[in-house]
């Protein structure tokens, strides 16, 4: 077919193979379609960010992905099951992103990605194809706020934001902690992850999601539903403290 285009459209083909040369390798072997794939991340947003000022959310931010070691951003708080994975070198190719795309828990059990996978091959090159163009990172512009940027939800970022401004009281936080700890014990368990030690904008961050029933869980949405903003600050200060 390449023959047939060389000699019958010899300067349009030629055209195509110098601008195909310059794609990743990656996306090309996978052949995503990255304009589906921005489509597709939608299902991503609320947790990630990628493109220009992308911060972290629930997420680390995704610029700059493919070639970068799993679980490695300095600033990020990944789960120690992440980490380990990178530092037996689990790097971010088409292959493997594929893979940890398909089934996250199987591929790096532990981690704390709350996604239960893609199950289309497609979709999942088609991502893979939006992630690789996002080369690099670019840093956020000074001053500017999470809230409303990328494709995250602007009212729990906002939300998030008022929330981490209040001086959360931990005292009243392991008051409150009573309830949450029936569930979630120190080391997790069978489907409830550990919370203590969680980043306090994280854990703000989720039971703003889940209050605003942006998570689905009932339980959490039920329990997050009666959670006030001071609620909320207090438990972050509280559990953010523990070990
Ligand atoms: C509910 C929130 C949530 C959703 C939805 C989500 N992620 Fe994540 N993702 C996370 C969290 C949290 C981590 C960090 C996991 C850890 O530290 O164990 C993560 C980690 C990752 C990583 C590893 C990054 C690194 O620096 O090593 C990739 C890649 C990734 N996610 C891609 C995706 C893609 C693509 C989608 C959509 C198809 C998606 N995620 C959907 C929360 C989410
Ligand atoms: C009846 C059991 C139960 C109780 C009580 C409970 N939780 Fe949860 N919690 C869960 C389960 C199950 C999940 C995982 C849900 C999911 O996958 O979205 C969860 C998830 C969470 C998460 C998200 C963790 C992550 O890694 O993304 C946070 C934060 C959280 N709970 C905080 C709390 C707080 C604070 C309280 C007390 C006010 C509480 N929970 C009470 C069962 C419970």
């Amino acid at each position: 077919m390449l023959n047939k285009l060389t000699t019958r459209h010899g300067r349009f083909a030629a055209t195509i193979l110098a601008g195909l040369a310059s794609l990743p390798a990656s996306a090309l072997a996978e052949g995503g379609d990255a304009a589906v794939g921005e489509a597709l991340f939608a299902r991503c947003g609320t947790c990630h960010e990628v493109g220009e000022g992308a911060r972290h959310r629930l997420g680390p931010h995704l610029d700059g992905l493919l070639g970068r070691e799993a679980g490695s951003l300095d600033d990020f708080r990944y789960s120690p099951a992440l980490k380990a994975a990178g530092g037996e070198g689990l790097a971010w190719s088409a292959e493997t992103l594929d893979a940890f795309l398909a089934d996250p828990r199987g591929v790096v059990p532990g981690n704390r990605m709350a996604f239960p996978g893609i199950k289309d091959a497609g979709d999942r090159a088609d991502l893979v194809a939006y992630l690789a163009s996002f080369a690099t990172a670019v840093p956020a512009p000074e001053g500017t706020t999470p809230a409303g940027s990328g494709d995250g939800d602007p009212q729990a970022g906002a939300a998030a934001q008022a929330i981490l401004a209040l001086a959360g009281d931990p005292a009243y936080g392991a008051y409150l902690a009573g309830e949450c700890v029936t569930c979630h014990r120190p080391s997790g368990g069978p489907g409830i992850p550990a919370i203590a030690g969680l980043p306090a904008d994280y854990l703000v961050l989720a039971l703003v999601e889940y209050r605003l029933a942006l998570r689905d869980n009932e339980v959490m949405v039920t329990t997050a539903a009666r959670l006030g903003d001071a609620d909320i600050a207090a438990l972050a200060a509280h559990f953010s403290a523990l070990e």
